[in-house]
């Protein structure tokens, strides 16, 4: 395997084709392998060196990356630094990402922000973030970075203006704008290009303001930001990448020398992706075109019927969104379709809301999403159940919430279990 990282081709042996095509081949060599089609599952926590100065230069390769010469990296040392499933994975992902350099492999989707963060920050500096963010992400803000003193700020709107003035009341001391794009679980977009064009202005010499955008929900089919200036595209491949609700996992991608430094940060905290997990997710890749294109369509359809039926009040959904709206302009500009998430909001509180979380029956009710499975939850008493008052009333995240996260199933059959389970409180 040393060798496999001299020539490098096999990161991308399609270079001319489209993501789709790319990804299945990206990241592995057959000829290493017994000309296995597909990628064994490497489950082995050391590798051998073939001999004692090949030990020596790997160590030296890997705890000094600066010295590493133009596409060289470490051979195969210890599965806590590297091992043959992370890199086939990490390379699938950087296919699937025009522009993107480099990605990291990360153990959950909470674990890819942390990492990033405590990696590339540093005490004193402070966040900018879009509000709500998924409920992890705000407790982590809270809880934990300050504890480093690294401090957070929420706009809990999508008005560039409102980031602006973050960034001139804290001129100096922010490091990341941090945006989750829709929301979780209110669906609203933020302007990413606008953003880029925010930290540009307010970055100095001496410190470059990063752009972090958490592309769970839509990501990577239907958003593609790597090529848009951001520095960060992080995801819970818990969600649509691993896509069969049976694996916890998570990316980071950017550019080599951001990645470079998250990854020895990775290693050296112990942020390490088993290789059978690695393994599902390469697999899974080859199918995330189709199923997220699948789960939309069933979507459009069921926010359709939402949107209709006497007992909901609305619907937050973009393929709903009409022109005139700003967050149309958004939404056409950054995204080429709606996804599988929707949120509704329906005749009563939380009594009714729970009534109909318990009568449906094809729908699952569990929290997570961008599983092949619909799933169907109430976001202010569970994902986001810590969350202040205040915030979710900012937010409009109010007891009548429901979340629906769209799975492959017949949409008939999802829309009929909808429908007889918002009867029961009709
Ligand atoms: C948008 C978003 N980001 C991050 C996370 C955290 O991911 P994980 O559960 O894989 O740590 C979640 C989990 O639901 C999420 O919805």
């Amino acid at each position: 395997m040393s060798e496999h990282n001299k020539k490098e081709w096999w990161k991308n042996p399609h270079p001319e084709c489209k993501p789709e095509t790319s990804v299945i081949s990206a990241g592995y060599d057959p000829a290493f392998s017994e000309m296995s089609a597909k990628q064994p599952i490497f489950t082995t926590s050391t590798f051998m060196f073939k001999t004692a100065e090949d030990g020596e230069k790997f160590f030296r390769l890997a705890t000094h990356p600066e010295e590493r010469t133009d596409g060289e990296s470490p051979g195969l040392i210890y599965s806590r630094l590297n091992n043959p499933n992370m890199e086939i994975v990490e390379d699938k992902m950087v296919v699937m990402h025009p522009g993107a350099q480099a990605a990291a492999v990360l153990p959950s989707g909470l674990s890819a922000i942390s990492t990033s963060i405590l990696a590339l920050l540093h005490p004193g500096d402070q966040i900018i973030y879009s509000a709500p963010v998924y409920g992890g992400t705000e407790h982590m803000f809270d809880a934990i970075l300050t504890k480093f003193d690294i401090h957070s700020h929420a706009v809990h709107s999508p008005e560039l203006d409102q980031y602006e003035e973050l960034l001139k009341k804290h001129k100096g001391s922010v490091k990341m704008i941090f945006i989750e794009t829709p929301t979780n679980p209110t669906i609203v977009h933020t302007d990413v290009e606008g953003i880029v064009k925010l930290a540009k202005k307010y970055s100095t010499p001496e410190k470059k303001i990063l752009v972090a955008v958490d592309n769970t929900f839509l990501g990577p089919v239907y958003q593609k930001f790597c090529d848009k200036g951001i520095d960060l595209c992080i995801y819970s491949a818990t969600k649509f990448i691993g896509g069969h609700s049976d694996l916890i996992g998570g990316f980071v991608l950017g550019s080599k020398a951001d990645i470079q430094v998250i990854k020895s940060f990775r290693s050296v905290i112990g942020a390490t992706t088993d290789p059978f997990c690695c393994w599902l997710m390469s697999r899974s890749l080859e199918t995330i075109t189709i199923r997220m294109e699948r789960c939309s369509e069933n979507a459009q359809k069921i926010a359709e019927f939402l949107v209709k039926h006497p007992q909901v009040e609305k619907v937050r959904y973009p393929g709903l969104l009409k022109k005139g709206d700003p967050q149309y302009d958004i939404y056409k500009k950054q995204c080429t379709g709606p996804g599988a998430l929707l949120s509704f909001y329906i005749k009563g509180g939380k009594e009714e809301a729970f009534k109909v979380l318990n009568n449906v029956h094809v729908c699952r009710l569990a929290v997570s999403l961008g599983g092949t499975e619909t799933l169907i939850e109430h976001p202010r008493r569970m994902t986001h159940s810590e969350m202040t008052d205040e915030l979710c009333a900012a937010t409009d995240m109010t007891d009548s919430m429901i979340r629906l996260s769209v799975g492959v199933e017949d949409a008939d059959d999802l829309i009929n279990d909808l429908d007889k389970a918002l009867k029961t409180i009709a």
